[in-house]
């Protein structure tokens, strides 16, 4: 069993503040739901030639890889960031089995007391690649004992308490640390500091998610062709583990009700039978279109109104639904709020108010749309109109 499917690996993840009940529901949530497991287990690629897309992340690991062996030395400390989904976790394994090492897996959240880490660190290996997903989730006091473990393959032990307590350095084999991370922003300066390389993970072309579904239904036994999978890939985020999701569920419909081979059409079908249209956006993100052009006439929204109207809390609404919006051009952050783009108004089959128009709509209109929308409890700070 890979260590990233134990179960004690498991327990740390998936926790995240910000997702929300509903999100396990959503064929499109990026983070990993339960549903994934048999997917991860037949489909993570195991070495960097299997490892698609991210070619100037991969170049480089090639190379230090390639050096590290050569020199007979450890491979540096390597922080892996970006969204959910991209193949952090897959491309930490890889590094690992590039080297010839083995890797052990572990959790930010999982690991709650210094002498969790004091425990795993002392059973390493030299060259072993200790995996930490979620770095940014770590206790402060256990950060403080990775500190001296990174740098100088130390660690320092308090034994006893009180005036009688007294610290032992002890040596640890030399090691690799990967973490990953989908929020560089919440490491701390001296945990960022200690990691020798950092790359970041970016969404993936349609052409190489193509590639990505090509090669998942290879290794899962379906029947695709070249139009089938681009309809895939396109509706699939830039994100892997979003297509090979589509695809397994794709694969379903296909088998129930088009004698299971994967055409574009067949793709189309079964992609809005599930509610992912064109853009690849599914109804959460059309509630929240929907909301900005259409009961809010493309005003600006303030977030936390944005949010109750959608029955979320704001953290989700930021951190789970608006980056692939902004990303796509859809939705702008401006400082009196959120506010939907003319592609977002084309999207939605509404003609754009353009902002001549939008100026013109008086306060009184908003007040209106307040008493329509009162059933939904909408709550509407006057700041934010
Ligand atoms: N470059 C790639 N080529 C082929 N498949 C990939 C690639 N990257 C990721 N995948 C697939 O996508 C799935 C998700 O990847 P992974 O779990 O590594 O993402 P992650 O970045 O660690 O996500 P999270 O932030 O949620 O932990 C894996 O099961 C893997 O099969
Ligand atoms: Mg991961």
């Amino acid at each position: 069993m890979a260590a990233w499917e134990s179960e004690s690996y498991r327990a740390g993840l998936n926790t995240s503040d910000t997702r929300s009940s509903e999100d396990a529901s959503r064929i499109l949530a990026p983070g990993f739901t339960e549903d994934d497991l048999g997917l991860d287990r037949s489909l993570r690629p195991q070495y960097l030639r299997d490892y698609l897309g991210q070619t100037r992340v991969k170049d480089n690991l090639d190379v230090l890889i390639a050096a590290a062996k050569g020199r007979g030395e450890v491979l540096d400390h390597i922080l892996f960031s970006g969204p959910p989904g991209l193949g952090k976790t897959t491309l930490a394994g890889v590094v690992a089995n590039e080297l010839g090492t083995s890797f052990k897996a572990t959790s930010g959240p999982a690991i709650e007391r210094a002498g969790d880490l004091a425990a795993i660190l002392s059973n390493l290996e030299r060259g072993d690649v200790l995996f930490i997903d979620e770095i940014h989730r770590l206790n402060r006091n256990v950060e403080e004992v990775l500190y001296p473990a990174m740098e100088d393959f130390v660690l320092d032990i308090i034994i006893g308490k009180g005036p009688a307590a007294r610290s032992l350095r002890l040596e640890i084999p030399h090691f690799t640390l990967i973490g990953a991370t989908t929020r560089t922003g919440l490491l701390t300066g001296p945990l960022r500091d200690r990691f020798g390389m950092a790359f970041r993970l970016d969404y993936y072309s349609p052409a190489e998610l193509n590639d990505i579904v090509v090669r998942s239904a290879m290794l899962l036994g379906v029947s695709i062709d070249h139009e089938g999978a681009c309809e895939i890939a396109r509706r699939s985020r830039g994100t892997p583990r979003l297509a090979n999701r589509l695809l397994k569920r794709v694969r379903d419909f296909a088998e129930v009700r088009a004698c299971g081979i994967i055409s574009e059409d067949v793709a189309a079908e079964a992609l809005s039978f599930f509610e992912v249209d064109n853009l690849g956006l599914d109804f959460m993100d059309n509630k929240i279109l929907g909301l900005l052009t259409s009961t809010f006439c493309g005003r600006a929204v303030g977030l936390t109104t944005l949010a109750n109207a959608l029955g979320e809390d704001a953290d989700t609404v930021e951190d789970v639904y608006e980056p692939y919006l902004l990303q796509q051009g859809l939705l702008q952050r401006t400082p009196k709020g959120r506010v939907a783009t003319e592609r977002a108004f084309e999207h939605c089959g509404i003609a754009y108010p353009g902002d001549l128009a939008k100026a013109e709509l008086s306060r009184k209109d908003s007040q209106k749309l307040l008493s329509v929308n009162a059933s939904e409890q909408l709550v509407f700070d006057e700041l934010e109109i």
